[in-house]
């Protein structure tokens, strides 16, 4: 697909934002990303041209990094994580159900190009395993059951919400988030619960900490 020069003005918008273009990589290949829905050769060339980096450079940013997709990935990505946390608490039983109710593997689309179905590595989320991700949010604590429920609510166009607040949009919506961080989207919902706070405050009452830390103060009654 040929790149416009709107795209590539909006590359060098990126590329100025930096103190040299090569840092502005990375969210260009996610801008390629959210116009394109995938990273084809030319919008690798077209991030290259703008980053002053060779396009053989851009290229193996782009593979390494599993977030680029060489192919389409449609409306919505579903990630499942099955890293140790989530594996052991069901996150692997979560992902076999979505295979079967999408009809596809891992690192796949479906055919008609509404999902794309992945296992995933820790998200840092694993107060709330398992967890599944939708363009990118959160979904804690999901079972079999709710993960599938999950995609035929996507599937029917209704509303979604993350378990973290933000309503589910789509993949391209979120790669351009991911492009433009400021947006003002990308702090939506709330990234801390009690859940994830109670070993602070088990450390806390118990005057814990690790060596060479001087110990947290003690809870005040004011916490979350
Ligand atoms: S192991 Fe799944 S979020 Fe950490």
């Amino acid at each position: 697909m040929a790149i416009s020069e709107s795209t590539r003005e909006q590359l060098q918008q990126l590329a100025a934002r930096y103190p040299r273009p090569r840092s502005g990589l990375m969210p260009m290949l996610h801008l390629v990303q959210s116009l394109e829905g995938e990273v084809t050769p030319e919008g690798i060339t077209a991030c290259a041209d703008a980053a002053g980096v060779s396009a053989a450079e851009a290229t193996a940013v782009a593979s390494f990094y599993t977030m680029y997709k060489r192919r389409q990935v449609g409306q919505h990505h579903i990630g499942v994580c099955v890293n140790t946390m989530c594996g052991l608490l069901g996150g692997d039983a979560v992902y076999e159900a979505l295979s079967e109710r999408l009809g596809v593997g891992h690192d796949a689309p479906t055919d008609d190009g509404q999902f794309w179905l992945e296992r995933i590595e820790c998200q840092a989320a694993c107060t709330h395993a398992p967890v599944m991700t939708v363009d990118w949010e959160y979904m804690d604590d999901v079972t079999p059951a709710a993960a599938v429920e999950i995609v035929d609510r996507l599937e029917r166009g209704e509303t979604v919400l993350s378990t973290r607040g933000p309503a589910i949009r789509d993949f391209r919506a979120t790669e351009q988030t991911l492009a433009y961080p400021e947006d003002g989207l990308a702090a939506e919902g709330t990234p801390v619960d009690d859940k994830m706070l109670v070993g602070l405050r088990i450390a806390k009452e118990g005057g814990m900490a690790a060596p060479g830390v001087p110990a947290p103060s003690a809870p005040t009654g004011q916490e979350g």
